[in-house]
Parts: structure tokens; sequence; C-alpha cells
């Protein structure tokens, strides 16, 4: 589906009723990495799937974006939905710091949050560093360069030669995101606020996932999120890495399910 709002155009798909459930695809993907998580929670809640500007099959706006922009056009599309009841976040790694940025800003809008293989911590001079150049390499080479720098370090080392259709799957999402997307991704995380101060004032349901052989994310980034976040619960899939949820679909839904039930 694609709605107008503030005057560009957002793809997202929805299912289900309840509870609102939104899941926030991470760099450089699309809503189409939920594929497992519609089928299999939309009997649950009402699950709702952005693409974020630039990525999928919304509009590929220019910069400059932030986390605060792409969390306003979360909370946009809500209000364009009608959707008035706080919703359940669940953001996988970027969509994480989109999630923060939610409950930074509209916390009344948030009834809890899933941190799926991300981290609080702003952007180290290294990381900082890293985005320049990626932003070059996007601008000069391509989606193509970026995807490429990136696919290998997407799923555990084991997943590349057990599931290689899901490999394939998502380069292609991948080098589907617009230049316009990948640069003002890559500027917003390079300028991501620092969200490890608010974790202690986080005081809504947290699921913390993350898998285990994540390569770009470590998951002691999830045992320092679980020691900060109140009352939240951790849970580490084995021999999963970044894309835990596309890796091992049921074990990732299952955990979900029962979060659930705390609503
Ligand atoms: C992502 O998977 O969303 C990004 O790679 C996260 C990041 O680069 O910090």
């Amino acid at each position: 589906m694609r709605i107008q709002m503030n005057g560009w155009s957002i793809s997202y798909d929805t299912a289900g009723e309840g509870l609102p459930l939104i899941f926030i695809h991470g760099f450089p993907l699309s809503r189409k990495v939920w594929e497992p998580q519609i089928s299999g929670l939309a009997s649950y809640a009402r699950v709702i799937l952005p693409d974020l500007r630039g990525h999928g099959d919304s509009d590929a706006l220019p910069g400059p974006y932030s986390m605060d922009t792409l969390a306003e056009d979360c909370i946009s599309l809500m209000n364009n939905l009608g959707i008035t009841q706080p919703a359940l976040v669940c953001g996988l790694s970027m969509g994480g710091y989109v999630a923060f940025a939610m409950y930074r800003k509209f916390a009344d809008r948030i009834a809890g949050l899933i941190l799926s293989a991300t981290r609080a911590a702003g952007e180290s001079d290294e990381g900082k560093a890293a985005r320049e150049t990626a932003i070059t390499t996007a601008k000069n080479n391509g989606v193509n360069a970026i995807a490429d720098s990136m696919l290998h370090k997407m799923f555990a080392p084991a997943t590349y030669a057990s599931q290689p259709d899901l490999v394939h799957r998502v380069q292609k999402m991948m080098v589907n995101t617009s230049v316009n997307g990948m640069v003002g991704a890559l500027e917003a995380m390079r300028d991501r606020p620092d969200s490890t101060p608010m974790l202690s004032n986080i005081h809504k349901p947290v699921l913390i996932l993350h898998g285990e052989k994540d390569q770009l994310i470590p998951a002691q980034k999830a045992y320092e999120l679980h020691a900060a976040i109140p009352g939240s619960e951790l849970v580490v899939l084995e021999n999963a890495g970044h894309l835990l949820n596309l890796e091992k679909p049921v074990e990732y839904n299952q955990e979900i399910r029962r979060f659930l039930k705390r609503f």
C-alpha cells in the first residue's frame, strides 16, 4: 500500500488487528525484510511495516535525514492510519536507532519496544569516518558497491552456505535502495544521538533480541542494553546473525508472541 503523507508517498504493509506492532527495518533494506513476521504474527497483533523514506518503494527523497525525521515519518504513518493507541515498536539495527528516537520524542505513543540487533551509543570518531567513506562510495559508485561491502556481514557465517536463497533475496533488497536513501540514512546514522542516557528512564516493557553470531553489531551490545534498561528481557538466538528475524524466523516470532502476552 502507498499513501501521500506531508507531500510525499510512503509505502507500507499492514495485516491483522489489535495492538499496533510497527516493524522498522534496518539499512539498506525495506519492509520486505519482515515477511516472516507478517505471516507469523498478524494473527496476534496489527502488524504495520513501513518502508523508510528512500528505501523500498517509498519515495527516494533527497536528504538531509535524521533519526528524528525517520521517527516522525513513522508517527505520521500511525496518524494517517488513524492509530491513536500506543504501539509496540520493533526496530532492527538502524530501525532500533529510529525506535529510540520515537521513544525520546513520542513516549506517550509507545506501548513498548523490541530492540533487535541494535545498540544505544552514538557514532564513534572511527565510525563517523567510515560513514563518510560509505557516503562517498554510494555517491560515486552507486548502491551495488555498498551492498557488496555489507553483504558478508549481514548473516551468521554458516547462513551463507545453509540459506543461499535468503542471502540472494537480501542482496536484491539492498540494491533496490535509492542512492538518496542510502546517503540520507548514512548521514542520519553518522549523526545519531547517544541514546545511552535515556535507557534507565525507559519504563515500558522492552524485549531485546540479538543474534549470537551478529557480525555487524556484536551481541555484547545487547547485554549492555539489558543491563541498562530496567526490567528488560534479553534473548540471544544461537547461530543467528544480524538478520536474525530472517535467519531464525520461528524462534524470533515465538519470542515476540510470548512478549505480546504482556500487553
Ligand atoms: C543496519 O543494519 O541497519 C546498519 O548496518 C546499522 C549500522 O550500520 O549501524
